[in-house]
């Protein structure tokens, strides 16, 4: 910014002005009516009440009382940034998204790292998961890739999703606490979903207080498909992996970081990208077919399990670079609208139900939030390669179609039509059973990948467990919760288990939880599943 010589104007009451010259542009109303003052309303006398015929001081008013729009429900404290990513190899063999096509070629991209429970104005060192959402403009629609930096999840089913963030949120009687999983609801709720255990850990390991996004992992935590051009389907998990390695703080550093500056995160990646210190990422996939998935251990659609990469090592197939702030956080940050149904040919779902509910859900939280089914017009969100749909009008509508069609089939010759080659195209899944509401057999195994993250930590990171858990559930003021989590730890490290209750003055350890399925012991510690690398 250059500091403009501006002579300044006293006014009648001793007030400043700052007049237009030839070197600056004049002020104006939304509808470009110039300002001649902006410093006093217009009243009847200089001591005499405001006139209602100011509609000047009235719009400037009523748009500033509007500036709001509600936070996100989830995740409503974020940052972001643009960039790109660049493509190793042609991966044609697998997919046929065209952003997979060309090697060398780059793709805009914009990245939103976030929080999950504490609100807007929350501090960035909470103990929480991270949210890694980052939107791919390919040449055939908007890839969001809405991860976190945790590869499992709480829930298994979407139709939890209400409940554990009601849990995790401010108690509905108290509003309080603000951002911390530390209190009675929290863990009522995950003590009583022993789905939950494996997410757990991860979150009260240090991967929850990262030293800044840019040391962070990033997960599509579900699985999905590739299918290249004769529609053959390979499954794949995404995973993003920073190139500066894994980093995170200790707990009484991120509690003196948030007293002391609890805009962390924020500044760090601020001062990384201004300075020219480029974050950079790397796409790996889990690639595997459908024979590997009838032999694992755990069910691939269960979002609480993960592949560990020893057993399917992730392949590096670009990279992802954060080169440039946004010019206006609101604009770009806070307006930008990510959703997993935003997938381009060539990339497809599967059957998780926690990714087949989020596919329903965040078209309508953006609808809901950013007030209108238009906001894919907003420039964050709009896609940047040509595209043309018959959707019209409603609230702050900018791109109409223009001409005569708006509705297929028609007879003109400038209408848009449909391309069955290069549209997308879902795989055709088998699918067929009763209509039921249940819970398959295979996703009942709860404690087994607890257990091995827990035993592929070092020492270090096994106590900072050990310490997070004894932290939060000695907030916890109702006994039978606390004791309800030391029974899920029995099945899950019988020295943890001991170790939390004891310094929790839990003498009488309860018995270990009923386990749907007996834990398994024999699972390898993962090297994968360290934390501190550097
Ligand atoms: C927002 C990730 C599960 C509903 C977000 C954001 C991320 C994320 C990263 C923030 C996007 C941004 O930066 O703007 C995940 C992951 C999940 C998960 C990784 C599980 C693996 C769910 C489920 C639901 C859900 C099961 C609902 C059924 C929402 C909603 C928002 C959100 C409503 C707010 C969107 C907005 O207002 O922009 N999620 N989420 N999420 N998520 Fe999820």
């Amino acid at each position: 910014v250059t500091i403009h010589d501006q002579k300044l104007v006293r006014g009648n009451g001793g007030e400043l002005h700052q007049i237009a010259d030839e070197t600056t542009d004049v002020l104006t109303t939304a509808h470009g009516v110039p300002i001649s003052d902006d410093q006093n309303t217009l009243k009847s006398g200089a001591r005499g009440p405001t006139l209602i015929e100011d509609f000047h001081f009235r719009e400037k008013i009523f748009h500033f009382d509007h500036e709001r729009i509600p936070e996100r429900v989830v995740h409503a404290r974020g940052y972001g940034a643009h960039g790109y990513f660049e493509t190793y190899d042609a991966l044609a063999k697998y997919t046929r998204a065209d952003i997979f096509q060309r090697p060398g070629e780059k793709t805009p991209a914009f990245v939103r790292f976030s929080t999950v429970a504490g609100s807007k104005g929350s501090f960035d060192l909470a103990r929480d998961v991270r949210g890694f959402a980052v939107k791919l403009y390919t040449q055939e629609g908007n890839w969001d890739l809405v991860g976190n930096n945790i590869p499992v999840f709480f829930i298994q089913d979407a139709i939890k999703f209400p409940d554990v963030i009601h849990s995790v949120k401010p108690e509905p009687d108290r509003g309080f606490p603000q951002a911390q999983s530390a209190h009675d609801n929290f863990w009522d709720f995950i003590s009583l979903t022993p789905e939950s255990m494996h997410m757990v850990m991860w979150v009260m390991s240090d991967r929850a207080i990262p030293r800044s996004f840019r040391f962070m992992e990033g997960f599509g935590v579900h699985t999905f498909r590739l299918l290249d051009a004769d529609d053959n389907s390979t499954f794949v998990k995404f995973i993003w992996k920073p190139k500066l390695g894994l980093q995170s703080v200790v707990w009484n550093e991120a509690v003196k970081i948030n007293g002391a500056d609890p805009d962390f995160h924020r500044r760090d990646l601020w001062d990384a990208i201004q300075a020219g210190d480029f974050p950079e990422w790397e796409l790996c996939v889990q690639l595997f077919d459908q024979e590997f998935a009838d032999s694992f251990d755990f069910d691939i659609l269960d979002p609480t399990k993960l592949i560990p990469e020893d057993i399917i090592e992730p392949i590096p197939v670009g990279r992802l670079v954060l080169d440039r702030m946004p010019d206006n956080f609101f604009a770009e940050t806070e307006q930008v609208a990510f959703m997993t149904q935003n997938v381009p040919p060539g990339i497809d779902f599967s059957n998780d139900p926690l990714l087949q509910g989020r596919n329903f859900s965040y078209l309508d939280t953006q609808i809901k939030r950013l007030g209108s089914t238009n906001f894919t017009h907003l420039p964050i969100n709009a896609p940047k390669c040509p595209f043309h749909t018959l959707q019209q009008d409603g609230h702050m509508a900018m791109r109409n179609p223009v001409g005569r069609v708006n509705y297929q089939p028609n007879s003109w010759e400038d209408g848009p039509r449909q391309d069955p080659k290069k549209g997308f195209r879902s795989y055709a899944d088998e699918v067929e059973g009763p209509k039921v509401r249940l819970r398959a057999e295979s996703f009942a195994d709860h404690y087994s990948q607890a257990r091995q993250f827990f035993v592929s930590q070092t020492v270090h990171e096994q106590d900072h467990i050990a310490r997070a858990l004894t932290f939060e559930l000695s907030k916890v003021e109702t006994p039978v919760i606390r004791e309800r989590m030391i029974s899920h730890l029995l099945n899950i490290d019988e020295g943890l288990a001991e170790t939390v209750a004891d310094k929790l003055g839990i003498t009488q350890l309860p018995k270990p939880a009923d386990a749907a399925i007996t834990p398994r012991d024999d699972l390898p510690a993962s090297d994968a599943l360290s934390i501190i690398k550097n």
